[in-house]
């Protein structure tokens, strides 16, 4: 059952698809204590046993429990454990505890647009508060229903799922591999790195372009000193199995003279300052205005000069930049020269030294930025961080809805760095500038469930790591979990060392991991749209769907993905082996260069090794899980042969789910049942 509660008044964010009648104003919730409507605070007394999950992209664990977090779209590319906010906002979490004497299920969903703070037992250990300062809000209040055929934690995940809508769905040779980096600057680059692919037998579907193929950084443009010919390039590729995924950043060139800037400004489509001068502030190109994605028309403007590269043969896009970050404004920059000027010969002390050394980096993203400039949501003036948190969405939504029209026949792939619920309708997310740190593998493993149940299934982190130098180990490592994620891809900024699956060297260690993938792809493809269709998780903590077994409710590092696998990564360094914990009897599976061998194993814990070049899962008891048969010769996932399956597991059959990969008409029907 959900219930609806309002306080204040609210600004639609368009996340939720249901039209649920508010509880009568005064109606008191089930759970907690409403301390005040305005400001909001809620809290809930936490048993010692009480876990908390969701709260999507956020750092910790998969229980929440023990941390602050904030909803608030930011630029955080040296997170850590001690970041509150990512760059997506996802208000959902779930009170779970299945030992009390009356066990406690219930769900929140706190739909707002502003920033939401959820202090989980980090300020009082006993203590769930959340909190908003702005703003009215919906809170929708979900608790298991009495019929379910599935376990309380996945029962009510599946309700706020059809409360916020269907997850988008990306054709299928979006769940291929891909290749990225900031730094393939020409089409010569791109070439070698497709070169490299092809010749050392190493799957690939796509490489993304980063902000080098632009003019100058401007959205839309393509710089032809670097890239002569653009769509004759990606029709070459496309017919060797690869796609391009050119970069899209929120942030417009002020460039007199080019034509998005002036069509944006002169029809008024840019977020505004108070005065209703246009706002600009720095990022990439420089000097920049900001679309107000909130203004339909602006946003329907901006998604239809996708047009311009659809029309060169792209069919995938990533969105970035888009919480939006702002690196600085002339207002911010000026201060900070001023400041800075202020301390020119003195004699610093440990005060006026203190207040000098974060002085550069001080005009990031800052709320006075946020709080100078308005957006208009029905015709009214909203300053923007009181609608902070949809900024990205918007981008997303406006990106989504112009694809579609501009392709509709054939779904066009989309993901974006920021998101707030309701995005995850138009597009996938990746989990933003990582580093290449063996925590931020672990952590993955980690924001995976989370996100799956905030309805971002189409998800996944930068392979090997964002930012720093990478080893060999650890993209193998990275890769083997990369294998189950839909959105599969190793990226890195220019000023790390090479990480592509050819860099390091002996690599057939590569190509034995990247084509279990392309031997899944049947059974990823097939499980994600099932889990899409029906609400469900594709991946999920394993308590989920053992929430009797105590064990398996605190395990963090292992997952189940689709019906019938669990997952059990090595996420440390020089680690040749691991626990795994077997909640019922499963087969063991190892894969290592195309060789399959299997052992029956009973519930328990064993110590498992995984060689760097394989990968080790599991199949659960009574599931049978499809792999292609000719994934070894595969060249890129249009080479999989969905005809010619084999088998894993003591299931009976398998329900697959096939179709051309990339028609829009999705349905239950194409799913078959499939067996030895
Ligand atoms: C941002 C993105 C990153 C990209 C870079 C340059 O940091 O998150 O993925 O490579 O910008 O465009």
């Amino acid at each position: 059952m959900i219930e609806r509660f309002t306080f204040g008044t609210t600004i639609q964010t368009g996340a939720v698809v249901q039209e649920l009648e508010a509880a009568p104003s005064g109606a008191v919730m089930q759970f907690g204590t409403l301390c005040s409507s305005s400001p909001f605070k809620w809290t809930y007394r936490m048993d010692r046993g009480d876990m908390v999950f969701g709260l999507g992209e956020q750092m910790k664990g998969i229980n929440k429990r023990g941390g602050l977090y904030e909803s608030w779209c930011s630029d955080v590319p040296n997170q850590d454990e001690f970041t509150h906010s990512m760059y997506g906002a996802h208000n959902f979490l779930i009170v779970y505890n299945g030992s009390r004497f009356n066990s406690i299920c219930f769900a929140l969903f706190f739909d707002s647009p502003a920033r939401v703070r959820f202090d989980i037992g980090w300020s009082k250990e006993e203590e769930l508060a959340v909190s908003s300062a702005d703003t009215g809000l919906d809170v929708y209040v979900i608790t298991p229903a009495p019929d379910r055929l599935e376990s309380e934690l996945n029962d009510v995940v599946r309700q706020y799922r059809q409360l916020i809508g269907q997850s988008y769905i990306p054709p299928r040779w979006a769940f291929g591999f891909q290749q990225s980096r900031w730094g393939y600057k020409t089409e010569a680059d791109v070439q070698e790195v497709v070169d490299q692919y092809r010749k050392n037998k190493l799957p690939l579907d796509a490489v993304c372009l980063d902000i080098d193929y632009m003019e100058q950084y401007k959205d839309f443009t393509v710089d032809k000193a670097k890239f002569p010919d653009l769509a004759s390039f990606s029709a070459k590729l496309k017919e060797d199995g690869v796609r391009l995924i050119p970069i899209i950043d929120a942030g417009v060139k002020v460039q007199p003279g080019y034509d998005v800037y002036e069509e944006g400004r002169e029809k008024g489509y840019f977020c505004k300052k108070e005065d209703g001068s246009d706002f600009t502030a720095g990022v990439w190109p420089g000097e920049s205005c900001f679309t107000d994605f909130m203004n339909p028309e602006a946003a329907k403007w901006f998604g239809m000069q996708y047009k311009k590269l659809t029309d060169l043969g792209i069919d995938g896009f990533w969105n970035d930049m888009n919480e939006p970050a702002l690196f600085y404004t002339k207002d911010s920059l000026q201060a900070v020269f001023d400041k800075i000027g202020s301390f020119a010969g003195q004699n610093l002390d440990i005060d006026s030294f203190f207040q000098f050394t974060p002085l550069s980096s001080s005009t990031f993203s800052t709320m006075e930025d946020y709080k100078s400039f308005y957006q208009t949501v029905n015709g009214e003036k909203i300053r923007h961080d009181r609608i902070h948190n949809l900024y990205g969405a918007m981008m997303t939504k406006a990106a989504g809805e112009a694809l579609r029209t501009l392709s509709p026949d054939r779904r066009i792939l989309l993901y974006s760095r920021a998101s707030c619920t309701g995005s995850h309708r138009y597009g996938g997310i990746w989990t933003g500038d990582n580093k290449s740190s063996w925590e931020h593998l672990e952590q993955e493993i980690k924001m995976l469930p989370s996100l799956n149940m905030a309805g971002y299934l189409y998800s996944g982190a930068d392979i090997g790591g964002f930012g720093e130098d990478s080893t060999r180990d650890l993209v193998l490592r990275w890769l083997a979990l990369g294998v189950f994620t839909p959105l599969m891809r190793n990226h890195c900024a220019w000023n790390g060392r090479n990480q592509e699956c050819y860099a390091f060297g002996d690599t057939e260690d590569f190509r034995s991991i990247l084509t279990l993938r392309y031997a899944l792809l049947p059974y990823i493809y097939s499980e994600f749209v099932k889990a899409v269709l029906s609400g469900g998780m594709y991946i999920r903590p394993l308590g989920f769907d053992y929430p009797e077994d105590h064990h398996a409710l605190e395990c963090e590092d292992q997952l189940l993905v689709g019906e019938g696998i669990m997952i059990a990564p090595i996420y440390r360094q020089n680690a040749s082996s691991r626990y795994v914990y077997l909640p019922e009897a499963m087969t063991k599976v190892t894969w290592q260069r195309g060789k399959i061998t299997t052992e029956e194993k009973g519930k328990g814990s064993y110590f498992v090794s995984v060689a760097l070049d394989a990968v080790v899962f599991f199949v659960r008891k009574g599931c049978l899980v499809p792999l292609a048969k000719n994934a070894m010769e595969a060249a890129s996932s249009a080479d999989i042969d969905e005809s010619k399956l084999g088998f894993i597991g003591n299931g009976t059959g398998y329900r697959l789910y096939s179709d051309d990969g990339f028609t829009r008409e999705i349905s239950k029907l194409s799913i078959h049942t499939v067996g030895r």
